[in-house]
């Protein structure tokens, strides 16, 4: 079955613990914890002390993903804070191999992005070390962008490569995801689909999982 994990980004800041019962009661399976640090990307988020204080909240996982400078500097707050996933850039990366034994070194479990235009070549050679592949269908830093088509064939690129090495680290998709994206990400071999205004946009935060979930 398809895991859903939804973007907090989406959610209403001012009641955060309470939106995160609501997906987890509606049968999230990660929450997606978006860190933007305004030079990666053109905006501002989450610090590890709103993971630290999302944690008691909820016994899902959670997956946070880092789309910040120098994220070797920010990796231990993060994994102190009560993270459960931690994925970082490639782009961001000059020394991939030793970011993702950072994370590992934390006990974490360690993942690699990368943005839509960044050639799925890039991470070969860190597929090996990887719990998760996340591959990016909007250039990141804001919700409620437009799925890039174009990134499909990496989707089904990444996961010839795990058939083909034996691996079995988990391939996520973020941005744009909703009911109508959701099948052709799986197909291409998605086992986890991040969605954010797609889920806390809908009144319904369940039935809104559960299409996404249906569709997929
Ligand atoms: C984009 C973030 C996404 C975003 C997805 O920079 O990484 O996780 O919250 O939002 P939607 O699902 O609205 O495209
Ligand atoms: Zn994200």
């Amino acid at each position: 079955m398809t895991k859903i994990a939804p973007s907090i980004l989406a959610s209403d800041f001012s009641k955060l613990g309470e939106e995160i019962k609501d997906v987890e009661r509606g049968g999230a399976d990660y929450i997606h914890v978006d860190v933007m640090d305004g030079h990666f990307v053109p905006n501002i988020t989450i610090g590890p002390l709103i993971v630290e204080h999302i944690r008691p909240v909820t016994d899902l996982p959670l997956d946070v993903h880092l789309m910040i400078e120098n994220p070797d500097q920010y990796i231990e707050a993060f994994a102190k804070a009560g993270s459960d996933i931690i994925t970082v850039h490639q782009e961001t990366c000059p020394h991939l191999h030793r970011t993702i034994q950072l994370i590992k070194s934390h006990g974490v479990k360690a993942g690699v992005v990368i943005n839509p235009a960044t050639p799925a070549e890039t991470i070969r050679p860190i597929l090996q070390e990887v719990d998760l592949v996340l591959l990016m269908t909007v250039n990141p830093g804001f919700g409620g962008q437009s799925f890039i088509h174009s990134v499909i064939p990496k989707i089904t690129q990444i996961a010839e490569w795990r058939k083909e090495d034996q691996l079995s680290f988990e391939i996520e998709v973020d941005g744009g995801v909703k009911a109508s994206t959701a099948r052709m990400c799986t197909e291409a071999g998605a086992d986890v689909l991040v969605a954010g205004s797609a889920i806390f946009n809908q009144e319904d935060r369940k039935q809104a999982i559960e299409e996404i979930r249906a569709s997929s």
